[in-house]
């Protein structure tokens, strides 16, 4: 039962006492069960409000009823027991705090011995790590790195790299389109770029001559994906400018590269080839670092070089004087410039490389798989 305030008939010493043991009896008790703030408020309340408050009905009922000769005694007990009851207000505040500093103590209790939570550990993708090593190998080269859109116009991805419109060389690369741009002129068209080399001409038109970049990137080609082609893929391009480069350079620099790349054993061999935006133009070819150029592997026919000894790895070329027409006006008169440009598939790179049969495998996004290069 919770305590009220009697009204005193008994104004005598002893009848205080009484009354006063009563009340101290219940404000122990009710503090003792005060067990966190909102608890506590109401605690406080209830023997403190000015309204209605335990303190207040001890003036009302104990001192304003007392009979005069009483009121001297009953003010004391009564200043005495707000004193108590102050105290005791207090003393439930702190208790209660108290025990809130020490709970939440315990929530943000950290216990040190568990094991720590493992993060699982990410792996660079095969085909990122393989542009890396390639870029990497130019770039001691002082080669510096280029990057240009995927979403690309016909001007740069064909036009300014001497495709000619209807003309059938566009037809070698079979090209994504982005759908309902028929309004606008043909070489504003947007297009997935099919190869790295429209980079060539954007880089050209804000840097001069001489030059040296290489291009990694992602590049689209509508081909039906199997084990070997994918729709996406990925290319590193090069271009190198100034002023009597010649195809030598262009010799020494990509069989260096190759020797870097996959060991110095290995030999290049180019052969004559036709792209529109060099002349002349060639494959490059190195012999196959599988079988080591021998074609077989002990009894068995080597499968990546097909038992031929080589392995189809760029095309190349000096860069055709009609693409330098394009960014002439940047300082590439096709009289006082000459370069070579190069351009490889870093996915079949990395087929190669690391033994993967099946390209889809790079990217499927099966962990399994892409774990093996952490
Ligand atoms: N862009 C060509 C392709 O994707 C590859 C290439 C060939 C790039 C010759 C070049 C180059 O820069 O000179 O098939």
């Amino acid at each position: 039962m919770a305590y009220n305030v009697p009204k005193l008939a008994d104004f005598s010493p002893a009848g205080l006492e009484t009354a006063a043991r009563e009340l101290l009896g219940a404000l122990e008790a009710e503090a003792s069960s005060v067990g966190n703030e909102t608890e506590w408020k109401v605690f406080r309340d209830r023997w403190m409000a000015r309204k209605n408050g335990v303190l207040t009905l001890l003036n009302d009922l104990w001192l304003k009823a007392a009979p005069p000769e009483s009121k001297r005694e009953v003010g004391q007990r009564v200043n005495q027991l707000k004193t108590r009851v102050e105290g005791c207000v207090e003393a439930a505040l702190k208790k209660v705090q108290g025990g809130a500093v020490g709970s939440q103590l315990l929530a943000e209790r950290v216990d040190i011995t568990l094991p720590g939570i493992r993060r699982p550990r990410g792996a660079e993708h095969p085909v990122i790590k393989t542009l890396n090593e390639i870029v990497s190998v130019f770039r001691d080269l002082g080669y510096s790195v280029e990057q240009g859109p995927v979403v690309e116009t016909d001007y740069y991805n064909f036009e300014a790299l001497n495709f000619p419109p209807h003309h059938p060389a566009r037809d070698m690369q079979d090209t994504l389109f982005i759908a309902g741009q028929g309004a606008k002129a043909q070489r504003d068209r947007l297009l997935l770029r099919t190869h790295t080399s429209p980079v060539q001409i954007r880089t050209m038109e804000k840097m001069k001559p001489p030059l040296r970049i290489v291009i990694p990137g992602k590049v689209h080609r509508n081909d039906p994906p199997d084990a070997s082609h994918s729709p996406m893929f990925h290319q590193v391009e090069g271009l190198a400018v100034d002023t009597n480069i010649t195809f030598a350079d262009l010799k020494g620099t990509l069989d260096h590269a190759m020797k870097s790349l996959f060991g110095s054993s290995v030999k290049t061999h180019f052969r004559p080839s036709f792209f529109p935006f060099t002349e002349p133009s060639a494959e490059m070819m190195v012999t196959c670092f599988i079988c080591g150029g021998s074609g077989r592997r002990g009894a068995d026919p080597c499968r990546p070089c097909k038992t031929t000894g080589w392995i189809e790895i760029l095309g190349c070329g000096m860069v055709d004087p009609n693409v330098f027409e394009f960014v002439k006006d940047n300082g590439y008169d096709p009289k006082k410039v000459s370069g070579f440009a190069f351009g490889m598939g870093a996915d079949r790179i990395a087929i190669l490389k690391y033994g993967v049969d099946d390209i889809q495998l790079f990217f499927n996004g099966d962990v399994r798989f892409l774990e093996q290069w952490r």
